[in-house]
């Protein structure tokens, strides 16, 4: 949603009453919809600093047409957001997330999966830890022989709030350890949450006076522990449970149960329905038996959490992506709603696909009011599957319909389903566009020249000159995990844009220096003031330096996620051998091709992507242009203990005896090296097990270091 009738550009007082109106009405909707996403969902999606400025040119309004101040004024309602600032805390160890399943066999393939691993029998014994999966926040608490010293929210898992200040304040968090043994450095993580009990309290009194209701225990548990005064945090009764831990000294026991144990021991709650469990059927028999209790708990849960109980195994196991494969979130069932689809829109993407958004009468999910849904694509609306089969017994989606959604966690909600009998004798089958509503370019679905079918995607053909594709790679490059610029939300990226203001990356770099050369300077327009102003140049600034991964990331290169550019930041180290392998990469019969493609995990969709990427012209010149104004931080070899083999690149070939390809690779890159799948110049070290053919004769034939499995271990330990 935004303001964006011609009005908003002009000053107050330049406006007649009518516009006026008009303007205070859909600002007014605006910002009740912002405080909704702040209040009900804990999910702004605009900066402090850009609510501030609705609310400002909204107050400016009712200053100059005093009319408009009714008592359905928001103005004349309680509870105006505070701007709340915390300093931010890194953390030593990153905060990840968990895999998700929700069926039975998902348990069963996620046993079988670190089995396979490990290289282990069926039936060697393998032993879990089952636990509540806490709906609330997860929190990071850090003692120092013994003391709390700080406390920070997950944040973007690198990086969290301090919230040192309000986490004293929870009753269930000591402010030193109990017992002994306790190690000099501990650090322990866990989740902060509501009792419904306490919740329904807090609601009562947010509405005796006259504040916006908290749609759940999850948001208020956040709304209450990301306050700026602890005074109000310690008027909410917060909850914690320990489940985990970050940094550690001396680690005080060697399984996870045993973890859990001596948090115990330090003074922290851990959920009393941890179990130990060592079969699938186990794991499978405490979940039903804790989604059976759920409703009794007195708080939320939303799911069952699987952990490998030996601590050995977590290690050898590692992590994929951003989390660990030796843990499982074995999610509750998503709950549904039924309700009208009011409308679709569509929505264009980064990547220019056409995207179908149901707009639908708002009702309430688990708690959560939700007005939005996903429709996927086009044969989704039409009863068609992703491999041509009929879904829905291939009843099509019309405007009109009433829908079954359904929404589990953090998922976005989806249309599942139509009530066929209650569809209206008028509603007529949804005619897809075949033009971007942005641009008016034609939006065709591609061929795939491997398997000769339809892309699902609609995309425009637009490209570059789409303002809608446009605005979204921005607002991917402002984004929180891409340059994290604050006070660059999506309406200010919406608002530069129209102005011409930002158009390309490079743009954001140069703002200031523009501005201040301007005749119609932003601190002097409404909604913004020096201080705001001030404020956004010095966050931009702040992003002149940039890491690579981020760099990389921010792109919007198809395909290129955050995994896949943190992957291509650690293999190449600085931009410009990224940037010289993926043009030397064009050529698919080249060292460079050979070598994107074996990187661990850039399969070939990907590689192709990016080398697209680089090839097109207009990309370069945004390049060079953005590199003049900003430095890309070389990667530095990860930040493992000393590792002989950090920076250097393996080739695993032949049969490993002792672990398997994917363990051998996953310890490799853990100690800071890089995998090939071929060997090269480039390579350091051939590790051969028997049966080892061409890539031993490549190896000698280079003098490349060649040893055993037997000689890898003896280099890097067994750790
Ligand atoms: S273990 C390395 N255990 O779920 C992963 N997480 O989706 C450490 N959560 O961010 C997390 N209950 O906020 C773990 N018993 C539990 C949990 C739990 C809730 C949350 C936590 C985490 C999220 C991951």
């Amino acid at each position: 949603m935004s303001a964006k009738n011609a009005s908003s550009l002009k000053s107050v007082d330049e406006l007649t009453l009518p516009e006026a109106r008009a303007e205070h009405e859909t600002l007014g909707r605006e910002i009740a919809e912002h405080d909704r996403r702040y209040y009900e969902e804990d999910a702004p999606t605009v900066s402090d600093a850009e609510y501030d400025a609705l609310r400002k040119r909204y107050e400016a309004l009712e200053g100059l047409f005093p009319e408009l101040k009714t008592s359905e004024s928001l103005t004349q309602k309680v509870g105006a957001r505070a701007s709340e600032k915390f300093a931010k805390i890194r953390h030593r160890v990153p905060m990840l997330s968990l895999a998700n399943g929700f069926a039975d066999e998902e348990v069963e393939e996620f046993v079988e999966r670190i089995r396979r691993f490990l290289q282990w029998k069926a039936d060697a014994p393998l032993v879990f830890t089952a636990e509540p999966k806490i709906d609330g926040l997860s929190l990071s608490i850090r003692y120092e022989k013994g003391r709390l010293v700080t406390a920070a929210t997950r944040g973007d898992g690198a990086e969290g709030e301090d919230v040192t200040n309000n986490a004293r304040t929870v009753g269930d968090i000591p402010h030193v350890l109990e017992g002994s043994n306790i190690p000099d450095v501990f650090e322990v993580r866990g989740e902060v949450y509501l009792s419904h009990k306490d919740f329904a309290a807090i609601n009562e009194r947010q509405e005796a006076a006259g504040k916006p209701l908290f749609a759940n225990p999850r948001n208020a548990a956040a709304g209450s522990l990301r306050q700026l005064d602890p005074k109000i945090t310690a008027s909410r009764p917060l909850c914690f449970f320990a489940y985990a831990w970050g940094e550690v000294s001396a680690m005080p026991a060697d399984t996870q149960y045993g973890m859990m144990e001596v948090l115990r021991s330090f003074g922290f709650k851990v959920n009393p329905l941890t179990r130990r469990c060592s079969s699938v059927a186990e794991m499978l028999e405490h979940y039903h038996a804790i989604e059976t209790d759920r409703a009794n708990l007195g708080y939320d849960i939303d799911g069952v959490v699987y952990k490998v109980d030996d601590l050995s195994l977590q290690q050898r196991l590692g992590f994929v992506s951003r989390s660990p494969r030796w843990a499982l979130a074995h999610k509750f069932p998503a709950q549904k709603a039924v309700t009208v689809l009011e409308d679709i829109e569509i929505n264009v993407g980064r990547t220019g696909s056409l995207n179908p958004i149901a707009r639908l009468r708002p009702v309430t999910v688990g708690g959560v009011v939700v007005s939005n849904a996903t429709l996927h694509n086009e044969d989704y609306i039409k009863g068609i599957g992703g491999n041509g089969e009929k879904i829905r017994g291939g009843v099509d989606i019309r405007i009109g319909d009433t829908v079954i959604i359904n929404r589990a966690g953090d998922v976005i909600p989806k249309v599942l389903d139509v009530v066929l009998e209650k569809r209206p004798a008028d509603a007529k089958p949804y005619e897809f566009p075949t033009h971007c509503p942005a641009c008016g370019s034609h939006a065709v679905r591609e061929v795939n020249p491997r398997t000769g079918k339809e892309d699902a995607v609609r995309r425009c053909t637009g490209g570059l000159i789409c303002p809608a594709q446009a605005r979204e790679r921005l607002k991917h490059f402002v984004s929180r995990n891409a340059f994290d610029i604050e006070g660059m939300g999506e309406q200010r990226i919406d608002e530069f844009y129209e102005e011409g203001l930002v158009q390309r990356p490079q743009d954001i770099f140069t703002l200031a220096e523009r501005n201040a050369r301007s005749l119609k300077r932003l601190e002097n327009r409404e909604g913004w003031g020096e201080t705001s102003v001030r404020n956004l140049f010095a966050a931009i600034e702040a992003r002149r330096s940039v890491s690579l991964n981020r760099f990389t990331f921010a792109l919007g290169i198809p395909h290129v996620g955050e995994t896949s550019a943190r992957l291509l930041a650690r293999h190449f180290g600085t931009f410009e051998a990224l940037r010289e392998a993926a043009k030397a990469a064009a050529d698919p019969e080249s060292e460079a091709h050979a070598e994107l493609t074996a990187i661990g995990g850039i399969g070939p969709v990907v590689a192709e992507a990016i080398v697209e990427f680089f090839k097109e012209e207009h990309n370069e010149e945004m390049l060079d242009a953005l590199l003049a104004q900003v430095n890309v931080e070389p990667m530095e070899a990860p930040a493992t203990v000393y590792s002989p083999v950090a920076g250097k690149t393996v080739v695993f070939t032949g049969s490993l005896e002792q672990m398997t390809r994917e363990e051998a690779k996953a310890m490799a890159e853990r100690l800071g090296a890089k995998v090939a799948g071929s060997v090269s110049k480039k390579t350091d070290i051939v590790v051969a097990g028997p049966g080892a053919g061409s890539k031993l004769a490549k190896a000698a034939e280079l003098g490349v270091q060649v040893m055993d499995e037997d000689g890898w271990f003896a280099l890097v330990g067994r750790g």
